[in-house]
């Protein structure tokens, strides 16, 4: 694999590797002395149009922790500004030869153009409301440290589906790996190619909680919904917010994840996000290790 740019068409022997590769990295070099070489004389850029605080974070940090040279770009701050195009952008970071290029985008579909131009590894940090893979792979990896084998998992996703590209990443790697996967939200939040994705969706978020082992919920994204989707954020957090109460109708042992950023009270109450069974802090670290594994192994593929 040259590029990642989405889990819709990754084995489950890949994604096993990778995850394999993630777990070597934190026993040996976040659970060590944080300093590894194995990309030693390789570059890493991070190239975001939308705001991120963990995801680009972590790919820096995990480009330094394995020695490679790291650094960003926002559009902002960048030519996009003055008018050049995502392919010239892409182009002119590809002839300082850029090793990987790590493209966070509004529009779906970004980084799979990207990768026709460039020579560099394209690694896709989420792209409109399609894909963000190194998240899911992040949250299986919580998942398998958490409970072990994947196959036969009861996850339920519950939120805003429609808009959620950790979601659509998590359906195709999860299926991927023989979990059972459940949806839950609004129907005006489900997404309209629910056949497709081939898995079950409740519009009653108590059905799909019950005995789940692992319960993720979703940021509301408000900065891509048309107004009326649902009436008001306390309504959604009565009728489908995740609380203890409801907690409580998943397995004994269950566990809460988020990918973040979290709004508060809004798709989780906020004592649960804090209490025992959440595991969001884990997420954030694996996210280091997963993305120190997907740049190793890409790397080791190039050559
Ligand atoms: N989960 C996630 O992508 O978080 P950021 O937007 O902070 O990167």
């Amino acid at each position: 694999m040259k590029h990642l740019l989405g889990l819709k068409n990754v084995s489950a022997t890949e994604i096993q590797e990778i995850l394999d590769e993630a777990f070597r990295m934190k026993r040996e070099v976040l659970e060590g002395s944080k300093k590894d070489n194995c990309l030693s004389g390789k570059s890493v850029i991070t190239l975001f149009f939308e705001n991120s605080t963990r995801t680009r974070l972590s790919f820096e940090l995990a480009s330094k922790y394995l020695g490679a040279t790291a650094a960003n770009i926002a559009a902002s701050g960048s030519s996009v500004a003055k008018g050049e195009t995502l392919i010239d952008t892409a182009k002119t970071i590809d002839q300082m030869a850029a090793d990987a290029i790590i493209i966070r985008h509004s529009s779906s579909g970004a980084p799979h153009l990207i990768a026709e131009y460039t020579n560099a590894s394209i690694i896709n940090a989420g792209d409109g409301m399609n894909e963000h893979p190194t998240q899911a792979l992040l949250d299986m990896m919580t998942m398998q440290e958490k409970k072990g084998s994947l196959k036969g998992l009861r996850v339920a996703i519950v939120g805003d589906v429609k808009h959620s590209r950790v979601a659509r990443s998590n359906i195709y790697g999860l299926k991927a790996m023989g979990a059972d996967v459940v949806l839950a939200g609004p129907s005006t939040l489900m997404p309209a190619e629910l056949e497709r994705l081939g898995v079950p969706a409740y519009y009653d978020v108590e059905k799909a909680i019950q005995g789940a082992d692992v319960v993720m919920g979703l940021r509301i994204q408000l900065e891509r919904q048309k107004k009326g989707l649902f009436p008001s954020v306390r309504e959604y957090h009565k009728y489908f917010g995740v609380n203890e109460a409801r907690m409580q109708l998943a397995a004994p042992d269950a566990i809460l994840m988020h990918p973040g950023p979290v709004n508060r009270g809004v798709e989780l109450s906020a004592d649960i996000i804090d209490g025992d069974r959440s595991v969001i802090g884990e997420q954030v670290t694996n996210g280091v290790c997963v993305r120190m594994a997907v740049l190793n192994l890409l790397a080791g593929n190039k050559k």
